[in-house]
């Protein structure tokens, strides 16, 4: 997949670029049955909420077939590289669920910061690119953007191990103020199978999810393969070690999964 000239104005002016569609619902139904048996699943990648409902799941693409596929989709990492204009890794891989009824708050921040301050990643040349397995809607946890708020460098932030469960470098009140008004607040919205890709200074968060409906969204950070990460504090199924450039598999290659799974049950 490649980006036009104009979705690349529109990802420089506004920080992000909504793609919708752009994976068949049997793509996405393969995800989201694979996601539901990992989250099952006690191990060290699955973080959970208070209430022990998941909240996410680490490194899927290392031990799951259907996300191993999606982890080097050509559809996620061909527009990625092209605005890096050099061959990506994985630095990160995670699938975060915002569960029914108790999936919790994602403070106001910055991915960068974090990548700046506990792994050492020289440039916000990474990026994440989220792939929704459910419809998300305005009601069930939407991931939230401040438009145009990656020009403003690195915030300053505080570190956050109390609100929830996943340490996170979280932005003050008055700097999310002050980024609004400029840019406002968006939150896109659509169904399952939808792409977004945002930029790693733009600030965002999600609220809490008290609906009957689940809001799982995959996201790959895909750093470029000069700026890999030069300091190791986190442990490396959450900050990824292995800088190998990914070699995008055939576009097929998830429908293909889908289709051979589909065959199996019948
Ligand atoms: C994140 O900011 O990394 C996750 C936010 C979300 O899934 O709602
Ligand atoms: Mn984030």
């Amino acid at each position: 997949m490649h980006l036009t000239d104009e979705q690349l104005r529109a990802f420089d002016e506004l920080g992000y670029l909504f793609l919708p569609g752009c994976f068949s619902e049997a793509e996405v139904a393969a995800l989201r049955d694979h996601a539901g048996k990992i989250y099952a699943q006690d191990r060290e990648e699955v973080w959970r909420e208070t209430s022990g409902a998941p909240r996410t799941a680490f490194a899927a693409h290392t031990y799951d077939e259907a996300f191993r596929r999606l982890g080097a989709h050509p559809r996620l990492i061909e527009p990625v590289s092209q605005l890096f204009g050099e061959p990506v890794y994985m630095h990160q891989f995670k699938i975060n669920a915002k569960a029914a009824f108790v999936g919790e708050i994602w403070q106001w921040h910055q991915d960068y910061g974090t990548w700046a301050r506990d792994d050492g990643m020289p440039e916000p040349r990474a990026m994440n690119i989220a792939v929704f397995l459910d419809e998300v809607m305005p009601i069930n946890g939407a991931l939230m953007f401040i438009p145009k708020s990656h020009k403003a460098g690195v915030l300053a932030a505080g570190h956050d191990r109390e609100t929830t469960s996943y340490p996170l470098w979280a932005l003050d009140q008055e700097t999310v103020t002050r980024l609004a008004e400029e840019g406002g607040i968006v939150a896109p919205t659509g169904p399952a199978g939808s792409v977004i890709l945002f930029h790693g200074n733009l600030v965002h968060a999600s609220p809490p999810n008290i609906t009957p409906y689940p809001r799982t969204i995959v996201y790959l950070t895909l750093n470029a393969v000069s700026n890999h990460i030069t300091r190791f504090t986190r442990p490396e199924f959450i900050a990824h070690r292995d800088f190998t450039p990914i070699t995008p598999l055939p576009d097929s290659c998830l429908a293909d999964f889908a289709a051979s799974r589909r065959q199996a049950a019948e």
